[in-house]
C-alpha cells in the first residue's frame, strides 16, 4: 500500500500525485520551499493531506533553524510557517495544522533545541496517526448510511491519497464495501484536474474495489436511471452553519441529488470544521491557473487567448447536505457546531 506522506530520514516523503496514474514516483522534500512547491502544484493535495504535509514542513523548518534563543528560533519559524500558509487558501486543515505546530513549539520554549526539534517531528507524526484513526471512525459511521446493493457516487478524491490514509468519503465507501461487497461505485472524473479519473479510480483499483468512472456531466443521467442511491464527498472547509466547501462541481452534484431525492453525505474529520466562520460565504475560494482548463494532459483544447475562469472549489449550502459524518458521529449540518 502506498504512503501519501511520511517523515523519512529528515525529509518529507510524498507520493507525487501530479504524476499518477501513469507514474508512481515518490519525492523527498528537504526544505520548506520544496514542501510549499509540492502543496501548490498539487503533488500532494486533499485537505487533510495538505495539513499533515504542512505539519512535517514546520518540523523540517525547525530542523534547519539554528538560533541562540527561543525568541530568535520562534521568529524564524513563523516566517517559514507563513511560506507554508501562503500555498493554498481554501482547505482549513492547512492553517489548523500550522497553528497546532506553533502551539506545540511555544509549549516547549524551555527545552533545548535538539529536544524541541524531535518533539515537533513527533507532533507531526501524531497529526498523521490521528488523521488515519479519525478516517476509520468516519468510515464506520458512514457505512451505516449506505444500503446493501446501493450505487454510490463520489466526486474528486477524498481517499487515502487526500489524507494520512484510508480516506474520508472513500473511507465510508471502503467500509461500506467491506460490509456489503455489492455496491456500484461511481467516480466523477472531476475536471479540470481529474482527481476522480487519475486518483480515485487508481486508488480503488489498487484495493481491488470495482469503480465505474464517469465524466462529470453523466451524474444526472445515472441518477435519473435510478442507479445512484447515495452521494458521498469530502470537504476542504465546513463553516459553522454547515455550509461545505469542496472541489468545484460538488455543488452541482448536490443539486442533482436533491432533484432526484438522493441523500448527499459529506465525510470529514473535525480538523476540517472552521468554527471561526459562520457561513460558507466567508470561505476563500482558490482560483487556479487557466492552463488547467485550457489543456488536458498537456494538450491544448481551447483557442489561444480565450478568457478562462478556474475556481478550484465551490460551496454547497447546508440545506442540500443530508448529513455530515465526522469521527465523532453523524450530524445534521445545521448542528455541526455541537460536534465541537
Ligand atoms: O484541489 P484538491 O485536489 O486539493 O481538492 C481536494 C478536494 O476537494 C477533496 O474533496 C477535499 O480536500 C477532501 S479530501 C479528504
Amino acid at each position: 500500500m502506498f504512503k501519501t506522506v511520511e517523515w523519512q530520514e529528515g525529509a518529507v516523503r510524498l507520493i507525487d500525485q501530479s504524476k499518477l496514474p501513469s507514474e508512481v514516483i515518490y519525492i523527498n522534500c528537504a526544505d520548506v520551499k520544496s514542501v510549499a512547491e509540492a502543496i501548490k502544484s498539487l503533488r500532494v493535495r486533499g485537505a487533510p493531506a495538505i495539513g499533515i504535509t504542512a505539519a512535517y514542513g514546520v518540523a523540517l523548518a525547525a530542523n534547519h533553524i539554528s538560533a541562540d534563543s527561543f525568541e530568535a528560533f520562534y521568529s524564524d519559524l513563523l516566517v517559514q510557517c507563513e511560506v507554508l500558509a501562503a500555498t493554498r487558501p481554501t482547505a482549513v486543515n492547512l492553517f489548523w495544522a500550522i497553528e497546532r505546530m506553533k502551539a506545540k513549539t511555544r509549549s516547549l520554549r524551555a527545552k533545548p533545541l535538539p529536544e524541541l526539534r524531535a518533539a515537533l517531528v513527533k507532533e507531526a507524526d501524531a497529526i498523521l496517526a490521528e488523521d488515519i484513526a479519525m478516517n476509520y471512525k468516519i468510515g464506520a459511521f458512514g457505512a451505516e448510511l449506505i444500503p446493501s446493493g446501493a450505487g454510490v457516487l463520489t466526486h474528486c478524491n477524498a481517499g487515502a491519497l487526500a489524507t494520512g490514509g484510508y480516506g474520508t468519503a472513500l473511507g465510508v465507501i471502503r467500509s461500506a464495501w467491506e460490509k456489503h461487497h455489492n455496491l456500484t461505485i461511481f467516480a466523477d472524473e472531476t475536471r479540470p484536474v481529474l482527481q476522480g479519473a487519475r486518483l480515485t479510480a487508481w486508488e480503488l483499483q489498487q484495493d481491488d474495489i470495482p469503480v465505474t468512472l464517469i465524466t462529470d456531466n453523466m451524474a444526472g443521467f445515472f441518477m435519473k436511471k435510478g442507479e445512484i442511491q447515495a452521494c458521498v464527498v469530502g470537504s476542504d472547509r465546513i463553516a459553522g452553519n454547515g455550509d461545505v466547501a469542496n472541489k468545484i462541481g460538488t455543488y452541482s452534484v448536490a443539486i442533482l441529488a436533491r432533484a432526484h431525492g438522493i441523500p448527499f453525505y459529506v465525510a470529514a474529520p473535525s480538523s476540517t470544521i472552521d468554527f471561526d466562520i459562520d457561513s460558507g460565504e466567508d470561505i476563500p475560494i482558490e482560483r487556479r491557473d487557466p492552463s488547467e482548463v485550457s489543456t488536458i494532459g498537456g494538450k491544448t483544447i481551447a483557442p489561444k487567448g480565450i478568457q478562462i475562469a478556474n475556481p478550484a472549489f465551490d460551496v454547497t449550502p447546508a440545506e442540500l447536505v443530508t448529513r455530515i459524518i465526522t469521527e465523532k458521529g453523524v450530524f445534521i449540518p445545521s448542528e455541526i457546531r455541537s460536534s465541537r
